[in-house]
């Protein structure tokens, strides 16, 4: 069942929003050849603890970190480490955190560096690809409306979609009804309305879209090796029309 948020909720879920969207503004400028995954990861502990918030994902199933970092080949779910990032290397940074009980979830993969120009399409497609999804989801559309769009972009760019992982709701929980498919067909699936707050997330690949979990049970990686980008928001739909909740507009 999608639960339907008040504006009030609304209100308290952008401010967990907020949060990760200056930590990603802030993030940026330590993502650099030698930083470990898991110096990324202390600071973004760090600065979700300064706001008075906590991570969503620590504890989540046993999850043993504040946020997830997949670099390269590794498309989600990427447990932060001792592995030092490398001049050319993407790196996709997940966050969730929660606050006065209400949660917001948003990711984006950032270069290291200088990185190749096939490296950086990928990232401009898969961040293209977000809000391409973003901009059908509005009351009146459906789910499927929403993943066409995000498939049918990225295939037009000659990528693929990660078909065994899902956006889906937020807000009361880190996961909520809706799943949301990054493929499909328009005019399917549950139909959108005002106060429905979703997590959109493209994951795509430069190559095959089949993906693999390694032994540590979490690390999703491609099949072929291959990199792979994700980006994703939290959103609310408010009269008719979907808004940002993890993204600082200019001016506000
Ligand atoms: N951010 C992921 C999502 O969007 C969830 C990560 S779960 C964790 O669904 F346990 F890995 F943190
Ligand atoms: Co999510």
């Amino acid at each position: 069942m999608i639960r339907i948020k008040s504006r009030s909720q609304i209100k308290l879920i952008e401010k967990s929003g907020r949060i990760i969207a200056e930590l990603f503004e802030e993030v940026q400028g330590r993502i650099k050849p030698g930083t470990t995954t898991l110096q990324i990861d202390r600071w973004i502990g760090e600065f979700i603890k300064k706001r008075g918030a906590i991570s969503a994902f620590r504890g989540y199933r046993g999850y043993p970190a504040d946020s997830c970092i997949s670099v390269n080949e590794e498309v989600v779910h990427g447990i932060p480490s001792n592995r030092k990032l490398k001049e050319g290397d993407i790196v996709s940074i997940d966050v969730g955190v929660k606050l006065n009980g209400y949660y917001a979830d948003a990711a984006r993969t950032f270069p290291v560096g200088k990185i190749s120009l096939e490296k950086a399409r990928l990232i401009r497609v898969t961040r293209e690809a977000l809000y391409e999804g973003i901009r059908q989801a509005r009351a009146g559309n459906r789910i499927g409306d929403i993943s066409f769009a995000i498939q049918s972009y990225v295939e037009r760019h000659n990528y693929s979609v990660v078909k065994d992982l899902f956006g889906h709701g937020v807000g009361e929980a880190l996961h909520e009804d809706p799943v949301i498919p990054n493929f499909g067909w328009p005019k399917t699936g549950e139909r959108l309305r005002d106060g429905m707050v979703l997590a959109i997330e493209p994951m795509v690949n430069q190559g095959r879209d089949k993906v693999k979990v390694l032994p540590d049970g979490w690390t999703v990686v491609t099949e072929d090796g291959k990199p792979s980008a994700h980006f994703e928001h939290s959103i609310a739909i408010i009269d008719g029309e979907p808004k940002i909740l993890t993204e600082i507009i200019d001016g506000e």
